[in-house]
C-alpha cells in the first residue's frame, strides 16, 4: 500500500550518524526536512531508532496539516534537531484535553490507524500519537477530523525525548509500541527502539501498575524485547511462561523456517533473506514462552495483514509496571 510508513528497510543502507551541526531555526507550525534528528544521528549517545524521509506533506495531507494541526497537533519547544523535543518541556494532558482521563501513549503510530480506532472506542480516555512521520501524522489529523474524535493529540517527536522529559513522570496508564521497525542486521540492532535504556524511560513515563504493550512481527526482534524485558527490574511479563513448547509462536517460526523465504522477509534481489538463524541461540524448542494473546484492542492494519499474508508471525508482548 503506498501509505504505508516508510519503516526503514534492513537492506537499505541507513543514514550514517553526521558531524553535529549548529541547531537550524525550527518553524513550529510545519514540519521541515533541515535539521531533523535523522541527520544529527544520535540522542543520548545512541543512534536513532529511524531514518527520517517524505516529511514533506502534499494534498489532502498538506491541507489536513495546514488546517488541524493548531489543535491537533502538541506544538513543543525544540531542541537539537526538528524531531527532539526541549528538555524543560513537560506535557500538561489536562489543560490539553480539558479533563482528567487515563492516558494512553503509542509510540511509532505510524497513519494512527490503531490510535484512533483505540480513541474511538474508548472515549473517556485520552490517547497520544507519537510518531516522527510526517505524512503518518497528517494522515492520523484525517482520521482524528473524519471521526470527530477529541481524545487524541499527536506529537511529532522522537519518542525516547517524550517519554525521558516531555511526560511527566508516572502519567501514563498505557503504552503502546505496535510493530517498531526491526532493524533487522546485526550491526543496526543498535537502532532498535526497545533497549534496557529505553525501558527505564518507559518505567519513568508509566504509572506504577501501567501497562506497556508491544507487538512485532518478527520473531528476533521479539526474542530481543523479551529478553530487554526479562532484565529489568521495573516490569513484570504478564504472561511469564505462557505460550512455551509447541504452543509457542516462536517455536513455530522455527519450526516452519518462514522468516528465511523470501516473500516472507525483506529481501532485495541480491541479497540474502532474513533467515531464522539470525534469531537466537536456543533455536528448536521455544521453552521459554512468555508471549501474550493478541490484544484485541489493538486493530488489524493493513500492515498487520501484510505480515500475515507473508506467512509470518505476529508476537504480543504485555508488560506490567511494577
Ligand atoms: C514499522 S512502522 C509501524 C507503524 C504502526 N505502528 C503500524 O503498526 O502500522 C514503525 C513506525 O515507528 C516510527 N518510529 C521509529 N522510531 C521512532 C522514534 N524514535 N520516535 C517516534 N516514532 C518512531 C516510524 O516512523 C514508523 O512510522
Amino acid at each position: 500500500m503506498s501509505e504505508s510508513p516508510e519503516c526503514p528497510q534492513p537492506s537499505q543502507p541507513p543514514q550514517m550518524p553526521q558531524p553535529l551541526q549548529p541547531p537550524q531555526p525550527v518553524t513550529p507550525s510545519r514540519p521541515v526536512t533541515p535539521g531533523s534528528q535523522a541527520s544529527f544521528g544520535t540522542y543520548g549517545g545512541r543512534p536513532v531508532s529511524f531514518v527520517r524521509r517524505g516529511t514533506r506533506l502534499q494534498g489532502r495531507r498538506q491541507a489536513a496539516w495546514e488546517e488541524h494541526s493548531d489543535r491537533w497537533a502538541v506544538e513543543v519547544p525544540r531542541h537539537i534537531a526538528n524531531t527532539s523535543v526541549h528538555p524543560d518541556y513537560v506535557f500538561d494532558a489536562e489543560a490539553e484535553f480539558g479533563r482528567r482521563a487515563p492516558l494512553i501513549v503509542e509510540i511509532g503510530s505510524g497513519l494512527g490507524d490503531a490510535v484512533c480506532h483505540a480513541a474511538e472506542e474508548n472515549p473517556d480516555t485520552d490517547f497520544l500519537a507519537v510518531e516522527v512521520y510526517t505524512p503518518g501524522l497528517a494522515n492520523t489529523l484525517i482520521k482524528i477530523k473524519g471521526r470527530g474524535l477529541g481524545n487524541v493529540r499527536v506529537v511529532e517527536a522522537n519518542a525516547p525525548e517524550v517519554l525521558a522529559t516531555m511526560l511527566p513522570a508516572g502519567s501514563v496508564a498505557e503504552l503502546w509500541v505496535f510493530f517498531p521497525d526491526p532493524w533487522h542486521k546485526s550491526r543496526h540492532h543498535k537502532r532498535r527502539l526497545i533497549q534496557p535504556d529505553f525501558a527505564e524511560l518507559a518505567s519513568r513515563a508509566l504509572k506504577p501498575g501501567g501497562i506497556w504493550r508491544i507487538a512485532t512481527d518478527w520473531s528476533n526482534y521479539a526474542v530481543h524485547v523479551r529478553e530487554v524485558l526479562a532484565g529489568s527490574p521495573d516490569f513484570e511479563n504478564l504472561h511469564d511462561g505462557q505460550r512455551s513448547g509447541a504452543e509457542s509462536p516462536l517455536t513455530r517460526v522455527w519450526e516452519s523456517g518462514v522468516e528465511s523465504l523470501v516473500g516472507g522477509a525483506p529481501v532485495k534481489e541480491g541479497r540474502a533473506p532474513v533467515s531464522t538463524g539470525h534469531t537466537g541461540p536456543n533455536e528448536g524448542t521455544d521453552e521459554t514462552g512468555g508471549w501474550a494473546p493478541r490484544f484485541d484492542g489493538r486493530v488489524l492494519t493493513s500492515f498487520e495483514n501484510k505480515a500475515h499474508d507473508a506467512g509470518r508471525l505476529v508476537f504480543d508482548l504485555s508488560y506490567r509496571r511494577r
